[in-house]
């Protein structure tokens, strides 16, 4: 949604339902005074703390996603998690094709698409991350890396769903220990791209999906990257996973989001 802040964070494979929990209640009382009328704070941890989770965070306070989905709502199919087990732990926001599922789990496009449909269907927010590899980088390959990504992600996704699909553009060389941040004007061009290839597919309407920025998000980086025109949110790992420096960001970026967006002057 235009004029819209979202910021959250994907906590991987960190934290027990125990320290999530401790980390829920010390996030939600730092930003308790921050009105959420323009912005939108969501937390993805892990499968074993999100009933945890589900019992600790307010609806409307602070969002509560999945860090993936299996597409099918039953069947044997070991290990996985279904739309439905989602549904009924409250779960809103499903995260689709991190980098780590593509690059380390080796989901293809073809799984991510199919998930993303039935996210789609089962009335999730589709949080679906897209991005190159430095090897695509480098042979100059990261616009059609990002486009065939989307479009084979999106395959058969109809318009009225849209208003429930977040982007997040997260470099697979950005990410992670080891990760080096996009620059924010690299990041805001590929913001551009993404946006330029939603339009494409869907026309105006594809100006409702905000397209986060993911990838080595931290204190230092985060005020350049809110103020680059084509982000609409930071989607932040390892600098999120304390509540207190969490907080901070927030209160940082809010300010450089509103003040571009035209919310303040
Ligand atoms: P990072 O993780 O901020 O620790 O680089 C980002 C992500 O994987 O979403």
């Amino acid at each position: 949604m235009a004029g819209h802040i979202y910021l959250g964070s994907n906590l991987k494979m960190y934290k027990t339902a125990r320290q999530t929990q401790d980390y829920l209640l010390n996030l939600s009382m730092s930003i308790g005074d921050l009105s959420r009328r323009d912005l939108t704070v969501f937390i993805i941890p892990s499968f074993t703390s999100l009933d945890r989770a589900r019992r600790t965070i307010h609806k409307g306070d602070i969002l509560l996603g999945a860090q993936n989905m299996h597409w099918e709502d039953e069947g044997q199919f070991t290990g996985e998690i279904s739309p439905l087990m989602l549904e009924d732990l409250g779960v809103e926001v499903v995260e689709i094709g991190h980098s780590e599922r593509r690059h380390v789990m080796g989901e293809t496009d073809a799984a991510v698409n199919r998930k993303t449909l039935s996210a789609l269907a089962h009335g999730f927010i589709c949080l679906l991350c897209v991005g190159e590899t430095a090897e695509q980088k480098a042979l100059g390959l990261s616009d059609e890396t990002l486009r065939t990504q989307l479009k084979t992600g999106l395959w058969g996704v109809p318009t009225d769903s849209l208003d429930r699909l977040w982007i997040a553009y997260e470099p697979v060389w950005a990410i992670g220990v080891g990760g080096t941040p996009a620059s924010e004007d690299y990041a805001d061009g590929k913001h551009a791209v993404i946006k330029h290839c939603l339009s494409e597919m869907y026309g105006s309407v594809a100006g409702r999906v905000p397209v986060l920025y993911g990838g080595s998000v931290n204190r230092g980086n985060c005020d350049a990257l809110a103020a680059m025109p084509h982000i609409d949110g930071l989607f932040i790992g390892r600098a999120a996973w304390d509540a207190n420096a969490f907080n901070e960001i927030i209160r940082a970026v809010l300010p450089v989001f509103q003040r571009k967006q035209g919310m303040v002057k």
